[in-house]
């Protein structure tokens, strides 16, 4: 069967350091991937490469059977398919959280605010927000303000969504209620690939786990096994300093 997102020997140098190295990598209609891996190691790149953000120096990137990493090709449909969330939630402080949500399908697709309105309503109600719409971000928590960022990535309506370690500046006692947003996109049938540093969440969740290293997907393989018997020394090194 033919992968959602595929990648093909791709390859990114920043000056003379492959960034990634011949990375091959298929994610699946429907499947939660993680990629663990120390700082430095390329999971943000690749995440970055994988909806064109950073252009690739070689290697392909297909989505739904179409090469979408050809030159000149316009980036800005595969980025509205490819949503993706980052550890800084980077919303516009004198906007409210619907304002933030709706600048990009105002500007994008033209949508007025009040044809967004009902849409935007259910999913900050699915997120427990419904009675946050009208807040500014300072008066939001961490957790609360990535549940918006999230939002905000979703009002595109992406096939696929990226979360590059989405949890890390929150207050432990906050991560929780962002991980149960990616249980219910999970459940929902949303294809995505995470970074992430969650070790239990990704072994509970994840359809496949990534071991990155240098540049390269050292092993991958599902949660049940990588955790549990991974085949890497380096692999090992690594599981046994973070869990
Ligand atoms: N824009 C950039 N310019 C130069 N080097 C970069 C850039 N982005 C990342 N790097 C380098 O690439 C390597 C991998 O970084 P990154 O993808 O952020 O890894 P991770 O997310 O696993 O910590 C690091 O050595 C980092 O310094
Ligand atoms: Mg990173």
């Amino acid at each position: 069967m033919m992968a959602k997102l595929s990648l093909r020997g791709v390859r990114k140098r920043f000056g003379d350091v492959d960034v990634c190295n011949g990375i091959d990598l298929d994610v699946a209609d429907g499947e939660m991937v993680c990629l663990i891996g120390a700082s430095g190691s390329g999971k943000s790149t690749l995440l970055r490469c994988m909806n064109l953000l950073e252009p690739i120096d070689d290697g392909s990137i297909w989505l739904d059977g179409s090469d979408i990493s050809e030159p000149g090709l316009d980036a800005q449909p595969v980025r509205q398919k490819i949503g993706i969330v980052f550890q800084s939630y980077n919303l516009f402080p004198h906007m409210t959280a619907a304002e933030n949500v709706m600048l990009a399908p105002r500007r994008v697709h033209g949508h007025t605010r009040d044809a967004l309105r009902p849409k935007i309503t259910a999913l900050f109600e699915r997120f427990g927000l419904g009675d946050r719409m009208d807040h500014y971000p300072d008066q939001l928590s961490g957790g609360q303000q990535q549940r918006v960022a999230i939002i905000r990535a979703l009002a595109m309506a992406p096939e696929i969504m990226l979360f590059d370690e989405i949890t890390s500046a929150l207050d432990p006692e906050l991560v929780g209620e962002v991980l149960d947003v990616l249980r219910d996109l999970r459940q929902q049938g949303m294809t995505m690939v995470l970074a992430t540093h969650e070790m239990g969440f990704a072994r509970e969740l994840a359809d496949k786990v990534c071991f990155l290293d240098a540049g390269r997907i050292l092993e991958q393989g599902p949660p049940a096994k990588l955790f549990t018997a991974p085949r890497e020394a380096r692999t090992k090194a690594f599981l046994s300093r973070v869990l």
